[in-house]
């Protein structure tokens, strides 16, 4: 085996590559002029299974791209076997039609990578998970949340009451329990489609005097965050925390959150930022080789 450096994961590939002991195969990549993608092969990937890791976190139209070019490259130099890992997956929440005329985005781009070449996928906290049974090719998930929250649990949040921002998240608050030893629990959130907006239902929860960790997938703009902190602190949280796997942290989501009363906020490094504390290369190595 092989892991192809893809130009949005390098760091995250090579400790890969690291852990699994493998060689890692560089990529050569630049924009031209007019905004198109490019990208080079710089090692032998003949009759190899190939690994090409590139999360496609914004600009993810290009970054989908790299992947596919990437794909084909690999193909084309007769690599055996290709296993696309995509930490973030680009367009997984647009899974079903939710208005009249809409696209299936997700499967779009699945049929686009099996053109490509990819033969299977693994991704991590996506979405909703069934959305996979529906790709060309084999495709899995592996979730980050107990990694996560066992950051928590070393920093001393032992106990901890783990909170899903809305019901379909409430199996990420369940998983982050088994680590912290606490209760769970999880809001009813609605957004709307046309606006986007996000609305929170207040309700009652058993936080008063607790720790509070939010565990979501995603935070882009931070409103589903900042809707969730609001309540938990007129329901008397002692401290809100948040984790999440995928922090894109769109604008100024960050500011927003620290500013609604959030302690720290904790992410993967699915997508590299300055609160990717908690690396999924573990996980991945692990899948690989299962
Ligand atoms: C959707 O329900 C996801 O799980 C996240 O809660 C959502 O994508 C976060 O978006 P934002 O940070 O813009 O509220």
């Amino acid at each position: 085996m092989k892991i192809i450096l893809g130009p949005a994961s390098k760091q995250l590939g090579e400790k890969i590559a690291k852990l699994l002991n493998v060689e890692a195969v560089p990529v050569a990549f630049k924009t031209f002029p007019d905004g198109e993608s490019y990208i080079r092969l710089e090692g032998e990937v003949k009759n190899e299974k190939v690994v090409i890791v590139q999360t496609t976190s914004p600009p993810q139209d290009a970054r989908l791209m790299q992947l596919a070019f990437t794909a084909d490259a690999a193909k084309r130099n007769m690599a055996k076997k290709v296993t696309a890992v995509v930490p973030y997956l680009a367009y997984a929440r647009q899974d079903k039609t939710f208005l009249q005329g809409e696209a299936i985005s997700i499967e779009t781009i699945a049929r686009m990578l099996k053109a490509a070449g990819v033969d299977n996928l693994i991704t991590v906290n996506v979405h909703e998970e069934k959305v996979l049974s529906k790709f060309p090719f084999p495709a899995k998930m592996v979730s980050a949340i107990p990694l996560l929250a066992e950051h928590f649990k070393q920093k001393g949040c032992e106990g901890a009451f783990a909170l899903a921002p809305d019901k379909g998240a409430v199996w990420l608050a369940e998983e982050a329990k088994t680590v912290l030893g606490g209760e769970y629990g999880y809001l009813e959130k609605r957004r709307d489609r046309y606006t986007g907006q996000v609305s929170t239902e207040k309700k009652t929860l058993d936080v008063k005097g607790k720790i509070v960790i939010i565990f979501d997938d995603i935070i882009s703009t931070g409103g589903t965050i900042v809707a969730a902190t609001e309540i938990l602190k007129e329901l008397g949280a002692q401290k809100i925390y948040v984790a999440c796997v995928h922090p894109l942290l769109i604008g100024d989501a960050e500011k927003r959150i620290l500013k609604s009363g959030v302690g720290e906020m904790v992410g993967s490094d699915s997508v590299p930022s300055h609160v990717s504390k908690v690396s999924i290369a573990p996980l991945i190595s692990k899948a690989l080789t299962m």
